[in-house]
């Protein structure tokens, strides 16, 4: 698909479609208004007929008014005529589309870049509906042997602006928009990939082909031998369960003018299957654990948009891959293993492997000297009790660093609710037998794995982000949502611009 900025009058072209928003009690935005006067009032007529009443999400295509160039007019329902949220608005460009696919418009310009949202202008619209657009088409039908496919589907998306100074922004939000989503659906692909063919090999191939997309990544990829070279015992004894070798892939992206700044580094939990390990999990739904890769797929699409971006800045990002399987061979509950920071662990639930396997690398990512280090993880169910699947949990030792990603949440719609960090938590994960324990018992589950992770995070600026409620969802539509990319990569382009 094309997505395009323009700006100027409605209907000075032919369309297969012109998308206008009515507000509700049937008042007419001022697009619709100018449509209702080209048509001679057939709009305003319908209306009064009471066909829509403007409802958010509400649609109703029309087709050949009266004098009108283009073959088709689709009315959406815009609530009432005030700034509505940022949720609300994906809802009505999900709506828009659904109406549109099923009319099969070819060539489509939407004026609903004129509804009001709150505290947001219009590039950010542009950027939203291009990445709710991506979103709401993306389609996994790689392992099945017939694919549907959209019998005329959209080739053109232009998006409208009233004045011209509006499109240079908006331009820049269509690019950043299409980079998003293509990181997105990356995460997606290789998130909802199953085990028997996305294992720790398969993460470092993807890695490894983002080689080709810019002379500013290299890649590097860690086997067994070397991990166990670097004495990153924890992260082995996870894997060492399974058929599937453990890999490490280390993505370095030189965007800043000078290639010794310090990187921003992001990691991401890689278990491609947890089946728990020994501490085996239930049956039912286990095939979802195929997701606890969510992490490190998040990292890789975040490093796919930072490509298309061009940013300039130094970034690392680092898939831990890695499988937990129950074997004559795995680590077992009562074992004491020594991180690769010399500390010792107490396992007394080889089913919280995410966090043996990211304290390695925390330690491990000490050599890149970091300016900051971001990991995210679907690292804990308790994540899903307390947040749902609306936001992820965000720990951090570093309050300006929590507030940026705060803020990189909210302006990217991918947001992150803050939990405490307070050293009273540690307690918690005391043991008898070594520095530590890996569990914490039932209560505050979230903040006891983030309290595990801060012991090797101390030498820098830290935060972690738990995505278990919000890299995929369960159910009918079960998939990968593409989350955590956009935070992450709203996180990489507001700290650009600071750079600027
Ligand atoms: N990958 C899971 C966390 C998870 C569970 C994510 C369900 C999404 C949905 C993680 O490795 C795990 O098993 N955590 C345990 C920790 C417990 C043993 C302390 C959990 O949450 O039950
Ligand atoms: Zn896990
Ligand atoms: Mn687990």
């Amino acid at each position: 698909m094309d997505f395009s900025i323009q700006s100027g009058q409605p209907d000075q072209h032919t369309y297969g479609c012109l998308v206008v928003g009515v507000y509700e009690a049937a008042v007419l935005t001022p697009s619709a208004k100018i449509i209702d006067q080209l048509s001679e009032g057939y709009l305003s007529q319908l209306l009064q007929q009471g066909d829509m009443r403007g409802k958010l999400g509400q649609v109703l295509m029309l087709h050949r008014l009266p004098k009108l160039k283009s073959e088709r007019v689709l009315l959406v329902g815009c609530g009432p005529e005030k700034p509505i949220t940022m949720q609300q608005y994906q809802t009505l460009i999900g709506s828009m589309l659904a109406a549109l696919n099923q009319a099969g418009a070819a060539e489509v310009k939407t004026f609903l870049t004129e509804i009001a949202v709150q505290n947001r202008d219009h590039d950010w619209k542009v950027r939203l509906s291009v990445e709710t657009i991506h979103r709401n088409l993306y389609v996994f039908d790689q392992l099945k042997s017939e694919k549907e496919t959209l019998s005329r589907p959209i080739r053109q998306f232009v998006f409208q602006m009233e004045k011209s100074d509006d499109t240079k922004l908006a331009k820049q939000a269509l690019i950043a928009g299409s980079a998003i989503a293509k990181g997105m659906n990356l995460c997606r692909d290789v998130a909802n990939l199953p085990a028997n063919i996305c294992n720790p090999a398969y993460l470092g191939e993807q890695a490894l082909a983002l080689v080709d997309l810019s002379d500013k990544v290299d890649v590097q990829l860690f086997n067994e031998q070397a991990l166990q070279d670097l004495k990153m015992q924890s992260y082995l004894a996870v894997g060492q369960g399974s058929e599937n070798e453990s890999v490490m892939s280390v993505i370095e992206y030189k965007g800043a003018q000078n290639k010794q700044d310090k990187p921003i580094v992001l990691i991401g939990k890689g278990i491609t299957f947890d089946s728990g390990g020994i501490s085996l999990k239930p049956g039912a739904g286990m095939d979802e654990m195929k997701y606890d890769m969510g992490g490190a797929a998040g990292v890789l699409g975040t490093m796919r948009a930072l490509i298309d971006l061009d940013l300039p800045i130094n970034v690392i990002g680092i898939l831990a891959g890695c499988e937990n399987m129950p074997d004559g061979s795995s680590y077992r509950p009562g074992d004491v293993i020594t991180t690769m920071s010399g500390q010792t662990v107490e396992v007394l639930n080889t089913d919280a492997e995410g966090r043996m396997v990211l304290c390695d690398v925390l330690t491990f990512v000490e050599r890149y000297n970091p300016d900051v280090v971001i990991d995210t993880a679907t690292l804990t169910g308790a994540c899903i009790i307390a947040l749902g699947h609306h936001a992820c949990a965000l720990m951090s030792n570093h309050e300006p660093l929590a507030q940026d990603l705060l803020r990189a949440g909210q302006d990217s719609g991918d947001r992150a609710w803050q939990l405490p960090l307070w050293e009273d938590y540690q307690e918690q994960i005391r043991s008898p037998f070594a520095d530590m324990a890996n569990i914490g018992g039932k209560a505050a589950g979230s903040i006891t794995a983030a309290a595990f992770l801060s012991r090797f995070a101390k030498p820098y600026q830290w935060a972690h982000l738990d995505v278990a409620g919000t890299a995929w969802v369960s159910g009918a539509k079960k998939g990968a949502t593409g989350r955590p990319v956009p935070i992450l990569t709203q996180y990489l382009i507001t700290r650009a611009n600071a750079c600027n």
